[in-house]
């Protein structure tokens, strides 16, 4: 299927739309607000104008944290996440990347993509620890309460962490 890709803020209109989508899944807890203040989101979207999936993207000093990254239950499991990070991963040769995710299929396409697991949890970074534990504490609400015991997030497994650096160092 031919698949436009723009890389920008999401709209309010999109928000509205993703956010219902992802009620869905047990992951990501990602509400209205905090897609918000994601200034380069990957965006898929259909010929038509749909949305096919999206990932957004933060730049932290020294790293480049990929997610929340979700593809519509309609498209899922037809190669477009794979798409999706393969395009934004493209566009970051520079730089070492990071991506956390508790579900299986993205540890799958970030091991593709060269990716490697960081089995240790004391040797993820310090940046990207303190920007997990800033991101959940931002996003604080009764909202994310409610969807976390609505949605059970942990029950798709641990949470799993994947880098992507440009040198070779040994996690
Ligand atoms: C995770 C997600 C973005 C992947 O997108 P997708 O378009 O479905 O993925 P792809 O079709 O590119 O598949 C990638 C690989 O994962 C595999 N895969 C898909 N679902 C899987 C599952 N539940 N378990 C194991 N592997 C799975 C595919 O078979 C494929 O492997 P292959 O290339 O060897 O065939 C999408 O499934 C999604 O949005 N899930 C709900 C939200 C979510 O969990 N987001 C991630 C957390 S932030």
């Amino acid at each position: 299927m031919e698949t436009n890709f723009e890389k920008r803020k999401l709209r309010d209109e999109e928000i509205d739309v993703l956010v219902e989508e992802i009620k869905k899944f047990p992951n990501p807890i990602t509400g209205k607000k905090s897609w918000k203040t994601f200034e380069k989101v990957y965006i898929a979207k259909t010929l038509q104008n749909n949305l096919i999936g999206v990932c957004g993207t933060k730049k932290l000093n020294n790293w480049i944290k990929i997610g929340p990254f979700v593809v519509f239950e309609k498209y899922q499991g037809k190669g477009f996440g794979k798409k999706i990070l393969d395009v934004l991963v493209g566009d970051y040769p520079q730089d070492d990347l990071f991506i956390g995710s508790r579900s299986p299929a993205v540890a799958k396409i970030a091991t593709k993509l060269g990716f490697e697991e960081i089995v240790n949890i004391l040797s993820v970074p310090n940046e990207i620890r303190w920007y997990l534990f800033t991101y959940i504490f931002e996003n604080l609400s009764l909202e994310f309460f409610k969807e976390c015991m609505r949605k059970k997030p942990t029950s798709e497994g641990p949470y799993r962490y994947f880098v992507r650096k440009r040198e070779n160092i040994n996690y």
